[in-house]
């Protein structure tokens, strides 16, 4: 098995600029594999998205960027006109591919602004601007993800235990947002022990984070979801980190299920609670947490993915929601490249906006 280093270190989505594919980690392979894809067909773009190939609210926008840039280049060949009805078609193919993470619609709108805002010149130039916007994406979210972990780093001492939920590390974005802070603090030589939640049914923080930090040296340790409660009781969580995939204009937002118990919890225990992400996963035109659509995938990952044979019924019904709605009345603060922005949210993101 390859070092974790590597994972860290090494882009989980990049361009193989020889060849106009975009390269990919399967994520679903993790942790017994690492093994990367590639590809420059639609459908495979899609659905390496759909099927958790790549995943991570900010990792698919990047993903999606870059995808956009390699299947361009299949029609750039076409009179603008013809060229930009196809690179439209093409971008609400993918959108359509999970519903729920606004970093997705976010990169392809901003690819699609490239066409437009250039209509004037050639599709062969228009494509070359394509690939820098793809790769002047994926360099913001480094960027993003670097500012983010100093600033949740800000929220932590020396010693203290956080609970996380899913995976918001390297593999989910380029450096990682609600697990960016505990790599930072292992760098810095601070002590933070990490209480990772296994994430039911697809296991991403089990698969993913609690092996992202074991192999880069932090102090983590593996719970089971239904643990969360007991870990907060004993003392041992002084505050919840987790990520986002669409943050609402009062603050609500969705993440990974089984989020908005784990902060309801939190605030029984009286534990703060953070959503780290970029600014992109902020949407201000959705309201309110009503308003964000929620993913409902195949009941087989509930009965049968990762068991040895199937653990209900096949007629039992199933109810799978990939993410759910945590109120902003449970939030302590929302931590972006920008800063950390506190109650009252609804005022203080427009604000965060206007700037
Ligand atoms: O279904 P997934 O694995 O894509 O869900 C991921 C999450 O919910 C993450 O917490 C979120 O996307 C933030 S990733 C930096």
């Amino acid at each position: 098995m390859e070092d974790v280093s590597k994972i860290i270190e090494v882009d989980n989505v990049k361009l193989n600029e020889a060849e106009d594919k975009v390269v990919y980690i399967d994520q679903t392979q993790l942790p017994n594999r690492l093994i990367y894809l590639e590809t420059d067909e639609e459908k495979e773009c899609y659905e390496a998205i759909q099927k958790l190939k790549v995943r991570g609210a900010p990792c698919i926008g990047i993903f999606a960027g870059y995808a956009m840039y390699v299947l361009a280049q299949k029609y750039a060949g076409l009179p603008y006109e013809d060229f930009l009805k196809e690179f439209h078609r093409q971008r609400e193919y993918l959108n359509s591919s999970r519903p729920t993470a606004v970093n997705l619609m976010w990169a392809t709108k901003r690819m699609e602004d490239v066409v437009t805002a250039n209509k004037e010149k050639p599709v062969a130039e228009i494509v070359k601007l394509l690939g820098k916007e793809a790769k002047a994406i994926h360099q913001e979210d480094i960027d993003m993800c670097d500012k983010i972990s100093e600033y949740g780093l800000s929220l932590l001492k020396d010693g203290d235990g956080v609970l996380t939920h899913c995976n918001a590390g390297p593999l989910a974005t380029s450096h990682g947002t609600a697990q960016g802070p505990f790599f930072l603090a292992k760098k810095k030589g601070m002590n933070i022990h990490v209480f990772a939640d296994e994430t039911r049914p697809l296991l991403q923080g089990a698969r993913l984070t609690s092996y992202e930090l074991q192999r880069a040296g932090v102090d983590v340790t593996l719970i089971c979801d239904n643990m969360a409660s007991i870990v907060m009781k004993q003392g041992w969580v002084q505050a919840c980190f987790v990520g986002c995939d669409r943050i609402a204009a009062n603050g609500d937002f969705a993440n990974k299920i089984g989020t908005s118990g784990v902060a309801i919890l939190a605030n029984y225990y009286g534990i703060p609670v953070y959503t780290l992400g970029p600014s992109s996963t902020i949407d201000m035109n959705c309201p309110d947490g009503d308003h964000i659509p929620i993913e409902l995938r195949d009941p087989e990952e509930i009965k049968n993915k990762f068991y040895a044979e199937p653990m209900a019924l096949k007629e039992v019904k199933c109810y799978n929601p990939a993410f759910d709605v945590t109120d902003h009345t449970l939030l302590t603060g929302i931590v972006t490249e920008k800063g950390i922005i506190y109650p009252p949210f609804k005022e203080n993101l427009e604000k965060l906006f206007k700037k």
